[in-house]
């Protein structure tokens, strides 16, 4: 591919908070960038125009997403420059992929996820209540719609998708279940809109419910959770990992995860990261966004845990 002319069909969020938290490990020698999350490449091509020489390595779980990867970033991929892997970032240690100077999870849906009606992602295209990131999994939000119980469905209508009162549309769909299964994105989104009604201009009463339905077929939370740790432990000294969030819930954790690891490297900015007014106003996904950075520590001057000189040194 020709990395300077090929529009990206995501837009990257944070773009320039991202290359500025690079930006220090640029010039290292034998560069190797990991990204967990590949998309359409959007912020991967950003590094590798920014560092020709980086060695990048990058994942998705989504098949489409690597299709892509395959077909748009043929020339780096012949050139030795560029791995795509098919799988979930949670796995990353079993993939003996080595160590990198730095990643980016950048989580949530891309783009071209949200606008296929046949992924089952948005309300606005009629498709299969689906909302599988990875095609290969057998979890679907049809399949949770049938099959949680009342009690479970308002748990996670509260929980993920942070509604105070999921009550009314939860018993709704217990009642129309046992006639007809919901098989469709309208089919869902219909009955929300009749039971719920509008609230806000522009903002569909179905989005919550959504979002917290793709966040539980694709297990989000626990996935991130699980994930970061394994990630740290894969940077070289001084490498950084930047995790771009659009929910609460997963910054929050994020936040406590990097915390519980101080024995290992520190968060690089005290506050959030969060995007500027001029890019939240022209690019809506990325007024949600929250950017924060950890940088592992200096391997070689870290002293072993349980030395003597540990209890002086904050270890
Ligand atoms: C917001 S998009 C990334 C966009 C990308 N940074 C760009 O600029 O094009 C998120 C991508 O991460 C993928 N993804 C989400 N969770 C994942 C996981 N646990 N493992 C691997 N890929 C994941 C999704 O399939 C989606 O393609």
């Amino acid at each position: 591919m020709n990395l300077s002319n090929t529009p990206p069909l995501h837009i990257p969020v944070m773009l320039k908070e991202i290359l500025s938290m690079f930006a220090p490990l640029n010039g290292r020698p034998e560069l190797r960038y990991f990204d967990g999350t590949f998309g359409r490449g959007g912020h991967l091509q950003a590094l590798m125009q920014a560092e020709p020489s980086i060695k990048a390595v990058a994942m998705d779980r989504d098949l489409d997403a690597i299709a892509y990867g395959k077909s748009h970033f043929s020339e780096v991929i012949e050139a030795g420059r560029l791995q795509l892997v098919h799988g979930n970032y949670t796995d990353f240690a079993d993939f003996n992929l080595g160590e990198f100077d730095f990643m980016l999870l950048d989580l949530g849906v891309s783009s071209p996820q949200l606008d296929q009606g046949p992924r089952g992602f948005s309300f606005y295209h009629d498709g299969p209540l689906d909302m599988r990131m990875n095609q290969t999994e057998v979890l679907t939000a049809a399949e949770i719609i049938q099959s949680y119980s009342e009690e479970e469905l308002i748990q996670l209508f509260m929980d993920l998708g942070e509604i105070s009162r999921p009550q009314r549309v939860v018993r709704a769909i217990v009642h129309d279940r046992k006639e007809k299964p919901f098989v469709s994105t309208k089919d869902l989104a219909g009955l929300i809109e009749r039971v719920d009604g509008w609230h806000r201009k522009g903002h569909h009463p179905a989005t919550q419910y959504f979002l917290a339905l793709r966040m539980e077929v694709n297990q989000e939370l626990s996935g991130v959770e699980k994930a970061l740790k394994p990630l740290v432990l894969g940077l070289k000294p001084k490498g950084r990992l930047a995790v771009l969030t659009f929910h609460s819930l997963e910054d929050r954790i994020v936040k406590n995860v990097f915390k519980s690891l101080e024995d290992l490297g520190r968060p690089v900015n005290k506050k959030v990261l969060q995007p500027e007014w001029s890019e939240a106003k022209v690019n809506s996904r990325a007024r949600s966004a929250k950017l924060r950075v950890f940088e592992r520590s200096d391997l070689e001057n870290a002293v072993p845990e349980g030395s003597h000189y540990s209890k002086y040194r904050g270890y």
